[in-house]
Formats: structure tokens, sequence, C-alpha cells
């Protein structure tokens, strides 16, 4: 059954975990979606691992309705969360609702996700009255990394942690049906978790948010460049896909691959003439 904002709903009201990952492609969301994910989120994170960027501030519109709409083809039960990029919602209440129907309609989201708290609530508030389910993102929000001056773990002191909340409380009074909490201290995970009626999503932010997201290159140990703290390595892909390259090559190398049954064949009569014409 696909899952919806109902799925979310419901799920914090039972007590049941959400789970959710990114994904950029057909073939990825096939697989997450076929392992019964609750939600793939086609994140801005895919600057940094799909596209080699520093950081997630020059990733556009196009890339997410590009990479979206192709996660969308493949996610049949997941629900599809699309993330607004850099830029895309900041400007304006206008922007961000124009650009969060394009993420709709384009790239066909089933939700969209965007950066930010107090400050945001304006664009979380016009969006949803747009009829487009919004999930936020609060704590380390990577669009602000040259605000924070890095990626920092954020809400560490106490004004820093009221500001938090205050961005928690906010997010939910706009009408968010979720919201992402990201690098963070676990004791502020706990307890916004605790104070809102909509489900948490953590990532760095404790096992008692009410789901959990990774990127699904940092799980699946594809992707090196950096990997924070609370990334877990479920599988050494990028490993066995090196292995597989490697011997790719060899086997080109050495004759063995492609081997007859890689071959396609032809009627010998048909063969025989061909070698007689071309005398070869
Ligand atoms: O872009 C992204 O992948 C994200 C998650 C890390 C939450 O925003």
């Amino acid at each position: 059954m696909k899952n919806t904002v109902l799925t979310f709903k419901q799920a914090k009201k039972d007590g049941t975990k959400l789970s959710m990952l990114t994904a950029y492609d057909y073939s990825i969301a096939s697989l997450m979606d076929a392992a019964g994910i609750n939600a793939i989120l086609v994140g801005d994170s895919l600057g940094n691992v799909m596209l080699g960027y520093e950081d997630t501030v020059s990733v556009t519109m196009e890339d997410m309705i590009h990479h979206g709409a192709a996660v969308a083809r493949g996610a049949k039960n997941a629900m599809v969360v699309i993330d607004m990029p850099f830029m895309s919602y900041q400007a304006s209440v206008y922007d961000a609702v124009v650009n969060a129907g394009r993420l709709m309609k384009e790239g066909r989201a089933n939700a969209v996700k965007l950066e930010g708290g107090v400050e945001m609530a304006p664009q979380i508030k016009a969006i949803v009255a747009a009829g487009i389910p919004v999930m936020g993102h609060i704590g380390l929000t990577p669009q602000s990394i040259n605000a924070f001056g890095g990626h920092k773990v954020q809400g560490k002191t106490e004004e820093a942690a009221m500001k938090l909340i205050q961005d928690a409380k906010a997010v939910e009074e706009a009408g968010a049906f979720c919201v992402v909490i990201e690098g963070v201290p676990q004791v502020l995970g706990t307890m916004i978790t605790k104070m809102l009626s909509i489900p948490t999503i953590g990532i760095g932010a404790g096992p008692d948010c009410d789901g959990q997201v990774l990127v699904y290159q940092d799980m699946l140990g594809m992707f090196s460049d950096f990997t924070p703290k609370f990334v877990k390595r479920f599988a050494s892909v990028g490993e066995v896909m090196k292995g597989a390259f490697k011997q790719y090559i060899e086997e080109i190398n050495s004759g063995v691959f492609p081997a007859q049954e890689n071959c396609y064949s032809i009627d010998d009569g048909i063969a025989e003439k061909l070698k007689e014409k071309f005398d070869y």
C-alpha cells in the first residue's frame, strides 16, 4: 500500500518507527521500494553524492526535478519526498509555492522538504495552503553550512537549544506533516520528539526520533569524501563494486569476457556465405 501523510500520522499515534533513505534514480528507488521503505527522499545531498559538489548550494530545481521524476517512477509504495534546493524558497513565499508546485507537477513528488524553522514558517504555511505536504528540516541544515561555518552539531548551547525547540514548534504550527532533525545532541532529539504531535525523522538526532533517514551511499559504504559520526555502514557495497570493476577490466584484458554465453549467433549457412564473400 502507498505510504502517505496518513501513514506518518498513524505511525506517530501508534509509536511505530518510520524508515526513510535517500535515492536519486529509478533502480535504487525500486530496490528500496521492494524492501518496504516508508519514504524515499530525493535529497539535495545529490549535489555531494551524485554530482561531486563540495556542498548542496549549487543544486538546481532542474537537478531535483530530473532525479525526482526518476525516483517517482521506481517508488510504487514508498512516499516520495523531494528537497527544495537552495534559494528556491528562501527569497519569497511566492518562489516557495511556485517551486514546490514544480516539484509536485514535474518531479511527481508526494511531498516537498525544506530547511529552516521560525524564519521559514510563512513559506511552509503557504505551500501547505496550496495543498502540498511539507516535511520540515531543522538543526544542522546543510544549505546553511556557510552560515554555520561548517558541518557543526547544532543546539549545543542553552540559547541554541532553545532556538531549535522554537524552530521545531514553528514548523509544526505552520502545518508540516513531519520534521527532519539533523546533527543535534541526542537529548534534544528526544525532547523535541516528545513535544511535537507530528513525527520526527532523525539523522544524527538519536534513537528516540519517530524515524530515521540516511543517505544511501553512506549506509552502503559507497561514498567516503566525508563520513559523519551518525552514519552506520550496513554493507560495504563500494568495495564489492570496486572488486567487480577490477575483475571486469582483468577479464577484458585476458579474453575471459565476453564468453560464448555472452555472444549472439547467426545461421551457419549465412556465416559461410559471408566468409566466402569477404574472404576472411
Ligand atoms: O539532502 C539530504 O539527503 C537530506 C537528508 C540528509 C536529511 O536532507
